[in-house]
């Protein structure tokens, strides 16, 4: 694992930016896989902004979202798809056609699931995938316990993550608790994988996944197993890490090392 860890919250965002635009210039139909989440929104303003004022673009590019929430349409207001037209799409010039989430608003989300881990395989698998992580662990919606095989499927939310993301709903009992997601493996296959978290709440979970045993009651631990994963911190997140001076000494300021 690559650790770089910033001196705050908007330096982390603009060195997970970097490592995106360098992807998508050097390989512009490169297949993204995307998050959503608080910790993205500034991550998809300055993707916005590199490609308003610098010509950052996402012309070919394809993308796949990880997760979607059972039972809303993609034009109810706290589902992804609308969070990734508003925050992202409709600011880039990313083709819409070559966008793709999984499809929450089906009578058959086990379909809907299969259908997306084959959709992900015929666009010959993701280039870079964008990661965030739970407080409890999760990647995507791979709740602890999640399997480490596990394919793109139908997840039960913890109350946990229900009441992170409640916020958006009027109510707890609003908050969806069914979602789907794509699996761990289906994240382990992506060529590059990019883990940004912020913020205090994140550095035990930060600590687990990168020092802590490889175990399902962790998920995002499963990315010890990947070559060539990114984890791109901020000092609050990085705060419970104890070899933290090693990885500082590797990535000064979270920069490339010799080596790189
Ligand atoms: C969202 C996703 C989740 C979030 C995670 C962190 O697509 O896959 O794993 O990345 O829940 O969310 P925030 O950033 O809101 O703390």
């Amino acid at each position: 694992m690559k650790v770089l860890i910033l001196p705050d919250a908007q330096a982390a965002v603009a060195r997970a930016a970097d490592i995106i635009a360098d992807i998508v210039t050097k390989k512009p139909d490169a297949v993204l896989g995307l998050a959503t989440g608080g910790t993205m929104l500034p991550l998809y303003d300055v993707l916005a902004q590199r490609h308003r004022d610098s010509g950052l673009s996402f012309a070919q590019t394809a993308s796949f979202n990880l997760d979607e929430y059972i039972g809303l349409a993609p034009e109810h207001p706290c589902s992804y798809h609308y969070y990734m037209e508003d925050v992202f799409f409709r600011r880039v010039d990313i083709d819409p056609s070559r966008t793709h989430l999984p499809k929450g608003n089906t009578d058959d989300p086990h379909a809907a699931s299969e259908a997306y881990e084959a959709l992900i395989e015929e666009a010959g698998g993701i280039d870079l995938q964008l990661l965030g992580i739970g407080q409890n662990g999760h990647i995507g919606f791979n709740e602890p316990t999640a399997s480490l095989g596990s394919r793109t499927r139908v997840k039960t939310l913890t109350d946990s993550t229900r009441r992170a993301n409640q916020t958006y709903f009027a109510s707890f009992d609003e908050t969806p608790r069914y979602a789907i997601t794509t699996g761990v493996a289906t994240i382990l296959d992506s060529r590059k994988c990019l883990l940004l978290a912020t913020g205090a709440a994140k550095a035990e979970a930060v600590a687990k996944m990168i020092e802590g045993p490889l175990s399902a009651a962790c998920p995002a631990s499963a990315l010890q197993l990947h070559a060539r994963a990114t984890i791109v911190l901020d000092r609050d997140a990085a705060n419970a890490l104890a070899l933290m001076d090693y990885y500082e000494t590797v990535h000064p300021e979270g920069q490339p090392s010799a080596f790189d």
